[in-house]
């Protein structure tokens, strides 16, 4: 099929090379120069793993400056644009729009379908169609459009899109579903050839799932995934709380928990609360989309407020621990919101050296992949590539992006760098033992 993907992010890129990887021809529509030069020479416009090599496993795939005549004759056009948080917490829909005039511009064809691959409110289907057509010069057909969330997570983004959980289909037609369900047959049937270094993992063999959908449900299947998932980890941080409080061990607790089949194991671990582009917009913006309806999702706000608390939390932790901030140097391991990605959306590093500078402290960073991005933020504290030399002199350390290079570091060495001994782990990923033999004192989240 003929695709254009428009938004070369982290979903609409990732979904592109995929489906070019099952043979569509795909078209790359991106609005910025930087990023569209980057990906016509086959560099990667932000970290993410496998992104190199299928860049280079598929050169064909075009990344134009201009719409041309892409859309009138694509079979189906993938909208990936950015649907970023409003201040009062709803969803700009800006990016969405301004695509939708551009897209009715080029002129699509009768039967091409729009699939929305974009996280927007409930509702937004309808409306795009709409918007699309009113902005169409002399064509009367209302633009077949179609929900396809993505659920792929950063860091695994490729793994994700190749061998999902399930694929959902919102649309009103049973020919667009089946449109957007033969765009996706080869993921569907898993009987494509995987690529060399993705293989399929065993349990991954059989068919995936598909759901077919009305477009509200589709839309609202993935605000209601994230804000379930951002709730389990809210409610595991609310039990760490509780554990350091009666001295109980979240480690333990999260175990014996996880064992139970109806609660599983899976985002049971305490730190410091989610982060990134999603979790935080997506939970407020169905809060915001409750409330415009006149519900107040009061479960929704105390998720967001524990998320918010955890970062707070881990301030608080290291004043006490080093009787103070004002003056004391903080050292943070990772800055990206999480291993695997130099995305810096939303990350709790950020906000703990806000607050902690706020405060008077001064604060260095390092993280294996990030820095440049952070660079170009600007971000008001130091950035050091070498962990040990982001250390030294540092009165705390507070692990807060559990990266495997951190995991295995050599703390006696770190010990004798430090001016202090405070080892703050916002992951619980660390061997408490092995920071303690060196002599410094550690401290988790609930343990
Ligand atoms: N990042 C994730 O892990 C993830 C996972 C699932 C769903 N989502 C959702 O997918 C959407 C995209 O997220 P993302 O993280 O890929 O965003 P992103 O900001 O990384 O990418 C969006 C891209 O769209 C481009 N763009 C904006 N307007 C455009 C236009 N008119 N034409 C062409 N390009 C345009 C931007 O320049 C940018 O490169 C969001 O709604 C997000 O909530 C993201």
């Amino acid at each position: 099929m003929k695709v254009v993907v428009a938004g070369m992010g982290y979903v609409g890129l990732v979904t592109g090379l995929v489906l070019a990887e099952m043979g569509h021809e795909v078209v790359g529509m991106e609005k910025d120069k930087k990023k569209r030069e980057l990906l016509r020479s086959g560099i990667p416009p932000f970290y993410e793993p496998h992104l190199e090599e299928l860049l280079a496993r598929h050169t064909e795939v075009v990344y134009p400056d201009e719409w041309g005549g892409w859309g009138a004759c694509a079979d189906v056009i993938i909208v990936s644009v950015g649907t970023p948080p409003l201040p009062q917490g709803g969803s700009d829909l800006s990016q969405v729009r301004a695509l939708a005039q551009e897209i009715a511009r080029a002129g699509i064809g009768k039967e091409t379908v729009i699939i929305n691959k974009s996280t927007v409110p409930m509702g937004t289907g309808g409306w795009l169609s709409r918007e699309i057509h009113s902005h169409m010069k002399g064509q009367r057909f209302l633009p077949r459009v179609a929900s396809c969330p993505e659920f792929l997570r950063e860091g695994v983004a490729f793994y994700d899109a190749f061998y999902p959980d399930r694929i959902v289909i919102g649309a009103d037609r049973p020919t667009t579903r089946a449109k957007v369900r033969m765009l996706f047959e080869k993921i569907e049937k898993q009987n494509f050839e995987p690529p060399p270094t993705l293989e399929r993992a065993t349990g991954k063999r059989g068919r995936v799932p598909v759901l077919e959908t009305g477009l509200e449900s589709a839309e609202l299947i993935k605000y209601a995934s994230n804000a379930f998932l951002a709730t389990k980890i809210s409610f595991i941080n609310e039990v760490a709380n509780i554990c350091d409080a009666v001295g109980a061990d979240i480690g333990e607790v999260s175990k014996g928990m996880g064992l139970d089949a109806r609660i599983a194991g899976r985002f049971l671990r305490a730190g410091l609360g989610w982060g990134g582009s999603c979790f935080g917009k997506d939970v407020s913006s169905l809060s915001h989309q409750a409330a415009e309806r006149g519900y107040v999702a009061r479960l929704l706000q105390s998720a967001i407020s524990v998320n918010a608390f955890q970062r707070e939390k881990a301030v608080q932790k290291l004043a006490e621990g080093m009787g103070g901030v004002r003056g004391k140097r903080v050292t943070l391991l990772g800055i990206s919101f999480k291993p695997g990605t130099s995305d810096l959306r939303d990350a709790p590093a950020l906000t703990i050296a806000q607050k902690l500078i706020d405060r008077g402290a001064l604060v260095t960073a390092t993280d294996p992949v990030a820095l440049p991005f952070a660079r170009e933020e600007g971000v008001p504290f130091s950035l050091v590539a070498c962990p040990y030399e982001a250390m030294e002199g540092a009165d705390s350390v507070l692990l807060a992006t559990e990266w495997p290079d951190y995991l295995d570091l050599d703390w006696d060495r770190i010990k004798k760098g430090m001016r202090g001994k405070l080892v703050l782990d916002g992951r619980n990923s660390l061997d408490r033992a092995v920071v303690e033999g060196a002599g410094l004192r550690y401290k988790g989240v609930g343990r």
